[in-house]
């Protein structure tokens, strides 16, 4: 079933390298732009994304439109063979609309409307601003569709936040109307019984407020849902222009992570390309490594959003950012290291923001691939021609991809509900750090693994992992006990199984829906203070390789095995000798039951014991040392290995296989390498058979 994607855009089959270009901040120094097309070539630069904030240059007065200017540097990139990501300008508009139309002014959650000012804050449901945006998308497109630049949509900026605005608000109704049809069913669904919040009339309704409705919570829940779903008919809006005037041209938006506010895997679908902004906080507090791996755990989500399709690095430092806690360049080899592991997972692109700092204002110590001295001789400017060298060599690595055995569950819905619930301990729910305290053991030995949606199909896995699935959606357990009964192993963890789709508790026991197919029964959660741990003590015969005394700490979930067999038990408290992992044989399958968050071991042992009984594929047959990741690319036929050490000092690796050759220099690898401090090594192999 292994296949190769095809390039993004085929009229460029090579690794995108480029950034966010600014032209318009330079017009009156046209000699900036000219040196901005020897030092693209220098840096090995092959595509800039313009027009993103050019809207005030675009448009400077209603209906004037000026295109000259991104005319001549549209040509200028074509000529200098650099292809356009070409921006709708929407994240940002001109004074005179905020003056003459107000409406497009978003309004916060305290009901205030905002002045003008800053970016990213337009109302998504305002006509206006849809008609505005609509114009200007089709001026671009009529203006640049046959331009020889023109290589990829880039739909506004890093959408995000709400509206709160009369015209949201009556959207809201609108949207509720259609989803529950008569108020006594959304009554019942956001149990309004309680504190007397029955409505008896559509407009009684509000969006979540500090100083009014804040306390049911399906209707936070719904409002979050409506937020997705107002700004993905926003964005579709803006895309029907351009989809008219250029069916060819790929469409894609800058997303932000794990950002909460928007659940990416519905915005996913509108998109022919998924892409993401990504600023780890290197060399900081955590060690590099385990920052690494929870980065990688993004970079697979993004290659899941459309099932496997290789995603955009749409943004990322070459060297620091300006609103981090502390702003850290980063250390020589991270800049390589960091792109290369976008690539590793799936990027075919590697951009940044941005390419030349500003002279002025907000962003002017951002890390850029131009500096304030103007030159090609900075270390920052060398790290992005080394980067840009390498990727010109990756041509085959294009579209392939990788087809995981082991699946997490990663769910923004849920990730709402685990925010908003009250109870347990406000800093103790960590819903992305339990994923990525799964995912790491995976990430250490080499196993690729699947960042899913719990409506994404289960059948190509064999090993499925729900951290904290709170929230079970209908449908789900369903299909997850079809995964189990073929044969599937499923792990699920604490606090698993609560409530419904709209926020309700599931009646008749908890892990609710789940309870069958883990065989248990949830009674009570404990919260643990910081400084607390309980012990987890295996018994004899776990069948997964587990030994020893393993610490658990801030949340041991008080099981009964029904079913179920124990294969550790608490060593303390009242709840002693009762069950803290279990098993239970459905079908043809297991479901595993992790009742409490514990150390990094249990997690490391726990799943190497799973990855051996399941004798799941290793990228590298071979042990990696603490701090080094293998990844796969493929497309059937060649397999790519990237081998990343984000230890700050040199690491050797046995590569186990025979027949792999490094990328960059043709040589034949085999035993043992040594991998220099953040090295990185990209090894072809022909597949075996
Ligand atoms: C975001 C934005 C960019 C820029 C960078 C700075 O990703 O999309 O315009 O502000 O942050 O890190
Ligand atoms: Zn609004």
């Amino acid at each position: 079933m292994t296949k190769r994607y095809p390039p993004i855009n085929p009229k460029c089959p090579h690794f995108l390298h480029g950034g966010d270009y600014n032209p318009e901040q330079w017009l009156h120094m046209p000699e900036v732009l000219k040196e901005d097309l020897r030092l693209m070539k220098l840096a090995h630069c092959n595509a800039m994304s313009v027009g993103i904030f050019s809207w005030a240059a675009l448009e400077p007065e209603e209906g004037r439109f000026t295109f000259d200017w991104l005319d001549r540097v549209m040509d200028d990139l074509a000529n200098n063979g650099v292809f356009a990501v070409l921006a709708t300008p929407s994240g940002a508009r001109p004074a005179w609309m905020s003056q003459k139309y107000p409406e497009v002014l978003r309004v916060n959650a305290d009901r205030t409307r905002i002045l003008h000012g800053a970016r990213h804050n337009h109302c998504y449901t305002s006509s206006v601003y849809r008609e505005k945006t609509a114009l200007i998308n089709r001026k671009l497109a009529e203006r640049y569709r046959n331009h020889p630049a023109l290589l990829v949509w880039h739909i506004s900026n890093e959408y995000g936040g709400q509206c709160h605005c009369a015209l949201c608000q009556d959207a809201f109704r609108t949207w509720l109307k259609e989803r529950y049809g008569s108020l006594e069913a959304l009554n019942q669904a956001w149990w309004t019984a309680f504190w007397s919040h029955t409505y008896t009339d559509w407009s009684q309704i509000e969006s979540p407020a500090p100083h009014g409705e804040w306390a049911i919570h399906g209707l936070n829940l719904d409002w979050k849902r409506f937020v997705t779903r107002q700004t993905t008919q926003f964005m579709k809006n803006e895309i029907t222009p351009l989809r008219e005037l250029t069916p060819n041209v790929p469409v894609t938006t800058n997303m932000m992570g794990t950002y909460s506010g928007l659940n990416y895997w519905k915005m996913a679908a509108e998109l022919d390309v998924v892409s993401w902004d990504s600023y780890a906080p290197w060399h900081g507090v955590e060690e590099d490594w385990k920052l690494g791996s929870s980065v990688s755990f993004i970079h697979d989500i993004y290659r899941c959003l459309k099932g496997g399709r290789p995603f955009m690095l749409m943004e990322s430092t070459p060297s620091n950012v300006n609103w981090q806690e502390v702003c850290k360049p980063k250390r020589p080899g991270m800049h390589r290291l960091s792109s290369l592991q976008a690539v590793a997972h799936g990027a075919d692109t590697v951009q940044y923001f941005q390419w030349r700092k500003s002279r002025g204002s907000f962003e002017k110590f951002h890390g850029a691939v131009v500096d304030h001295v103007g030159h090609e001789n900075t270390r920052v400017f060398h790290d992005v021609e080394e980067v840009g060298q390498i990727l010109e060599k990756l041509d085959a690595v294009i579209g392939t991809t990788v087809h995981p055995e082991v699946a997490i569950i990663y769910d923004w819905e849920n990730e709402w509900a685990i925010g908003d619930l009250q109870g347990l301990s406000r800093k103790r729910r960590d819903y992305g750090g339990t994923c990525v305290a799964q995912y790491r053991p995976f990430w250490s030995r080499g196993v690729p693994v699947d960042v899913i949606s719990m409506d994404s199909d289960f059948a190509s896995y064999r090993l499925l992992i729900a951290p904290i699935l709170y929230m079970v959606r209908p449908g789900v357990a369903e299909r997850i006990g079809k995964f189990v009964e073929k044969g599937g192993t499923f792990v699920a963890t604490y606090w698993s199984g609560i409530v419904n789709e709209s926020d309700l508790c599931f009646l008749g026991g908890f892990p609710g829906p789940l309870r069958k197919i883990l065989g248990l029964w949830a009674e009570e959660i404990d919260v643990l203070h910081d400084g607390q741990t309980n012990v987890v003590i295996p018994v004899s015969k776990n069948g997964v390789g587990l030994t020893g005394r393993y610490k658990a700490r801030e949340l041991c979930d008080l099981i009964h095995a029904e079913s179920a067999q124990v294969l550790a038990k608490y060593g303390l408290d009242f709840y002693k000798g009762r069950p803290a992992l279990t098993v239970n044989e459905f079908g043809k399958g297991r479901a595993y039951y992790i009742a409490s968050r514990n150390d990094d071991r249990f997690d490391d042992d726990f799943y190497e014991g799973l990855a051996r009984g399941l004798g799941l594929k290793r990228v590298l047959g071979t042990r990696l040392p603490k701090g080094v990741t293998a990844q796969l690319r493929t497309d059937g036929k060649d397999e790519f290995v990237f081998l990343l050490n984000f230890q700050p000092a040199a690491r050797r690796v046995n590569v186990g296989r025979e027949g792999l050759s490094d990328m960059l220099t043709g040589k034949i690898v085999n035993g043992t390498v040594t991998l220099p401090a953040y090295g990185t090594l990209i090894l072809r192999c022909p597949r075996a058979g």
